[in-house]
């Protein structure tokens, strides 16, 4: 059966979700069927969409027309029998297999021929078309939330889907508008699993008193240019369902350490302290305003103005730097080393997956410092350091000084293996290649994922890139054997890249 423009939509499940795939199908033309079986869900669904689209309308952005066009297409029910002339239906129910797979089966004598579409968010498809009819009429169309906004759809396949369904599925969603990307069905499929380290390294380095949740979300904000930190994200998510997210991602992998979940954030979720929508997570919140978010570690530079730098060697991403000095009227003295700014007797290096004090150790000298890396030095506000546990009280204040005079503020942060940007990003980049490992999605489809599912500025593959793959694989390596933990172990998929060479995108 072919799934075109033509195809009549059923929605199953007027929710969040299923009220906002109905809009995305009537909006693109299709009639839609919108079934729920609460009393209600399905008129609330209709009062909130037609809502929406009135403010499109008066915002410029939707024609009166197309509006009521839109509202027309869309028939809601409370009799499942309804869903009969659908071609393609998309469930958006209760989060529990044997209620959605009830449905199906349902879905399955009532319908002729229908393939059924499954919104789940961690239940397998597999399992799911397991014990129907046609389970080669299984599939997954995971819409991210608010649908009707958010870009990214992942289409996904079971062992049993049919290889045509899947593709004319996925010609039609991008045909709507969306970015659809194909995706092997596995527990998380592509953004739930990738962005699992996003929350989790960062809910590390508090733990390990590294940093504060202001500060660690300022360094994302500002050096990495997401939009939100991983504290503020969480809180606006809820930490309940953040936690359960990662505790069943967690389970599902056979507890695999790289998904181990945080006590912080079961001790939050447990107190209540789910976030924006209890009034209090790691914010607190007065009329739906963060508290508390100015609360940075900021280093307040030396009087010290600083003339003259050595820079030694390549210091990779942070080479960008060096134009910026210049500019400012520094003398930038290259010559060949290790890699390190080196001015009033301080070695500043990029953080690599060490310690700024196991350099120190190691050279037995005591002003060492670290910079974490940014995804543009020339446009972020500020920098982070972290100095030796060893290095004297000026070396920070004086760095700062450095950096005041290419106009960026310095924050500060405790010693601490690959920071916080590094440290982050290199385990994203690591989970996305385990997932292309695994056969998931290919490197481009997990860059568009988590670009449009999660509004990463750049994917983890264009990180990589940037970063190079022998420098990513040495801050795991480095972290892998600071803390002896498997956590961190290198996916294969690195390894490999790292060992042919090139980039990801030529
Ligand atoms: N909320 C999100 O951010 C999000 C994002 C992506 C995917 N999902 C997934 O989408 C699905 C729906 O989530 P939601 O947030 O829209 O839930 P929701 O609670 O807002 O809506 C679920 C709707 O399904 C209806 N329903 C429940 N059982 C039913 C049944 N047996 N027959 C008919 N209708 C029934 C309920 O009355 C309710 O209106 C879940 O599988 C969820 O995992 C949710």
């Amino acid at each position: 059966m072919k799934i075109d423009s033509n195809s009549i939509i059923g929605i199953v499940g007027a929710g969040i979700m299923g009220r906002g795939i109905a809009q995305v199908a009537a909006k693109a033309g299709h009639k839609v069927i919108l079934y729920d079986n609460w009393d209600g869900a399905v008129d609330n669904a209709m009062k909130i969409n037609e809502k929406e689209l009135s403010k499109l309308v008066t915002k410029g952005k939707m024609t009166q027309e197309a509006k009521d066009k839109t509202i027309s297409l869309m028939n809601p029910t409370m009799e499942i029998n309804d869903l009969a002339p659908c071609n393609l239906i998309i469930e958006a129910i209760i989060e529990n297999k044997e209620i959605k797979q009830d449905i199906f089966k349902q879905l399955e004598d009532i319908c002729e021929d229908v393939v059924i579409a499954s919104n789940t968010s961690s239940i397998s498809i597999s399992a799911l078309a397991n014990g129907l009819k046609k389970p080669e009429n299984m599939i997954g169309i995971h819409f991210f939330n608010p649908a009707p906004i958010m870009k990214l759809v992942e289409v996904i396949y079971g062992l049993r889907s049919d290889q045509q369904i899947i593709e004319d599925v996925h010609a039609l969603i991008s045909s709507w508008g969306k970015k659809a990307v194909y995706v092997k069905s596995s527990p998380g499929f592509i953004v739930n699993r990738i962005a699992r380290p996003f929350y989790a390294e960062a809910l590390r380095v508090y733990e390990e008193g590294v940093s504060s949740f202001p500060t660690i979300d300022e360094v994302i904000r500002s050096s990495g240019k997401f939009r939100m930190g991983p504290f503020e994200l969480m809180d606006l998510i809820g930490n309940d369902t953040n936690y359960s997210v990662t505790a069943s991602t967690f389970d599902s992998y056979y507890q695999d350490p790289r998904f181990k979940p945080s006590l912080t954030q079961q001790e939050f979720s447990q107190a209540g302290l789910l976030g924006r929508k209890s009034g209090a997570g790691f914010y607190k919140y007065e009329d739906n305003k963060q508290q508390g978010r100015d609360d940075i570690r900021k280093v307040t530079p030396s009087n010290n103005k600083i003339s003259e730098i050595y820079v030694y060697g390549s210091l990779g991403i942070a080479d960008e730097l060096i134009p910026l000095f210049k500019k400012a009227g520094i003398k930038v003295i290259e010559v060949e080393g290790d890699g390190y700014i080196e001015f009033n007797e301080i070695k500043l290096f990029l953080a690599n997956g060490k310690m700024a004090s196991e350099i120190s150790k190691e050279l037995s000298e005591k002003n060492i410092a670290q910079l974490d890396i940014n995804i543009d030095y020339e446009l972020s506000s500020s920098v982070t350091i972290s100095t030796s546990l060893l290095a004297q009280q000026h070396v920070a204040p004086n760095i700062a000084a450095l950096f005041s005079q290419i106009k960026k503020e310095t924050l500060i942060i405790k010693d601490s293996p690959a920071m916080i940007m590094l440290r982050t990003v290199s385990m994203l980049i690591n989970e996305a290649s385990s997932t292309v490992t695994n056969g998931v999605c290919d490197e481009c489809s997990a860059d568009i994922a988590m670009e449009n599912g999660v509004n990463y500025p750049i994917g983890p593959f264009k990180w990589a890139d940037k970063l190079g793959t022998d420098f990513v694989l040495k801050t795991l390596n480095n972290l892998e054997s600071f803390y002896k933990d498997s956590r961190y172990r290198a996916d294969r998929g690195l390894i490999e890249k790292s060992i042919i060479g090139g980039k990801y995108y030529e």
